[in-house]
């Protein structure tokens, strides 16, 4: 028999860190964080200059290619983006065949994945110029197929991107644009939608971005890899947090409105709940997108006239966390998804819609990864593990066991 631990001894030293706490799996030029001074950049621009000052799709410009668009750049970009933002009409057939019940995220992931069977060529990309039309592709199709998974739920006729029409107010126009009654978005819910895109648009190695990183290394195409992003990004303790947040708080309202007793919930080692939207794995002071989503919830409710008692509920559980013994000394901070569905709820997106936003928001971290990844030509992902199971058994027949 093989002699176990003998073949610990030859596979040689390996890092045994669950959850990668404390292991890097790449190197990248494309975002900076320091989760004890709070602080975030995109390829060297803070997040609050980008997201005071950028627009969506040149902040996506900026975190695929490394630059921020001349104008001719940014306008050749937003053009081929809306070349190719036709979905495949068999696409539908896909869409027709989930129930009405089926929660978004799952269909966006399923449609993502179908992509590459559409897009054959967007499987394997061999040069600048394929590269420059997946990412396109990608940034074009994938806005189309997020709101059809909001379409099919309703039962509405799914929409076209309206050439007239910029990037983030085409999300609006194709959520909620009917035969019967034309959509005209506000100028406030667009500019928010953008501020909000721009936050997520991407937080170097997290567990979805790492995902697509990783099935991407098998040289697996780029919508296949996004959809894997997807799925990982639909679990409640990353971006799922959005939804579960929002069912916190109105959970709370609902029941009276005693937030004191949903902080005392969260700290009962013996219950399994945590409050949602609160800690993070990197950031232990402050999540600085949290506070530019709080003061933008502030002023998107009060621009468009919505008094929700949600967010005052929101805010007496920060500030009780905030002087929590349990909360302080583990560094548990509002985090991105804290304050975010306050404001999709006051922009009229229903709450199994917030995870997908968050997708879309982050669309350009995903590819900015892949395409770095491709680029940096990084062996595939392959992480080891400390055997821990039997040493060598003889197999027994089924009747002798
Ligand atoms: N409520 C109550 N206790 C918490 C919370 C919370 N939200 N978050 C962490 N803790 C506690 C843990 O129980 C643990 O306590 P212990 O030391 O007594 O065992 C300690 O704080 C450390 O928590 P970990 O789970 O070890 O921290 P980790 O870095 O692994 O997890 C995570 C980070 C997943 C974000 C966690 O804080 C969490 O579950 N938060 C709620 C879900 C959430 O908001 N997720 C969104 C994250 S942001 C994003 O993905 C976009």
């Amino acid at each position: 028999a093989i002699d176990i631990s003998k073949l610990r001894d030859l596979s040689g030293v390996i890092t045994l860190d669950p959850g990668y706490k404390n292991s890097g799996s790449c190197t990248s030029e494309i975002t900076f964080l320091d989760g004890e001074l709070g602080i975030l950049r995109y390829r060297g621009y803070s997040i609050e200059d980008l997201a005071g000052k950028g627009h969506f799709l040149e902040v996506s410009y900026l975190v695929i290619f490394g630059e921020l668009p001349t104008a001719t750049q940014l306008s050749h970009f937003e053009s081929n983006i809306r070349k190719y933002t036709l979905v495949n009409e068999e696409m539908k057939n896909i869409i027709d065949g989930f129930p009405k019940t089926a929660h978004p995220m799952g269909v966006l992931a399923a449609l993502t994945s179908a992509l590459t069977a559409f897009n054959p060529k967007s499987v394997n990309v061999e040069n600048e110029k394929e590269m420059y039309e997946a990412v396109c592709k990608t940034m074009g199709k994938f806005l189309v197929i997020a709101t059809w998974t909001y379409r099919k739920t309703m039962g509405y006729p799914l929409n076209y991107y309206d050439n007239t029409k910029g990037y983030v107010e085409n999300f609006m126009h194709l959520m909620f644009e009917l035969p019967t009654e034309p959509y005209k978005a506000n100028q406030v819910v667009i500019d928010a939608l953008d501020k909000l895109f721009i936050l997520h648009a991407d937080h170097e190695q997290n567990c979805s971005t790492s995902t697509v990183r990783m099935v991407g290394s098998s040289h697996a195409g780029l919508f296949a890899s996004i959809s894997a992003g997807v799925s990982a990004l639909w679990g409640p303790l990353h971006g799922g947090a959005n939804q579960a947040v929002l069912e916190m708080l109105e959970e709370i309202h609902r029941t009276g409105g005693d937030a004191d007793k949903y902080l005392d919930k969260a700290k009962d080692k013996n219950d399994p709940f945590r409050l949602m939207g609160f800690g993070h794995r990197v950031y232990k002071n402050f999540d600085p997108r949290a506070k530019i989503i709080k003061k933008a919830a502030d002023e998107v409710l009060a621009t468009l006239g919505v008094d929700d008692p949600i967010l005052a509920i929101a805010k007496k559980l920060e500030e009780s966390a905030l002087v929590d013994e349990y909360f302080v000394s583990r560094k548990l901070y509002p985090n991105v998804d804290f304050y975010s569905g306050i404001i999709y709820r006051a922009l009229g997106i229903p709450t199994d819609m917030f995870t997908v936003m968050f997708a879309i928001g982050r669309l350009p971290g995903w590819i900015a990864q892949w395409k770095e990844m491709r680029e940096n030509k990084e062996p595939i992902g392959r992480p080891r593990q400390i055997y821990t199971g039997h040493p060598l058994r003889d197999f027994k027949t089924s009747d002798n066991r």
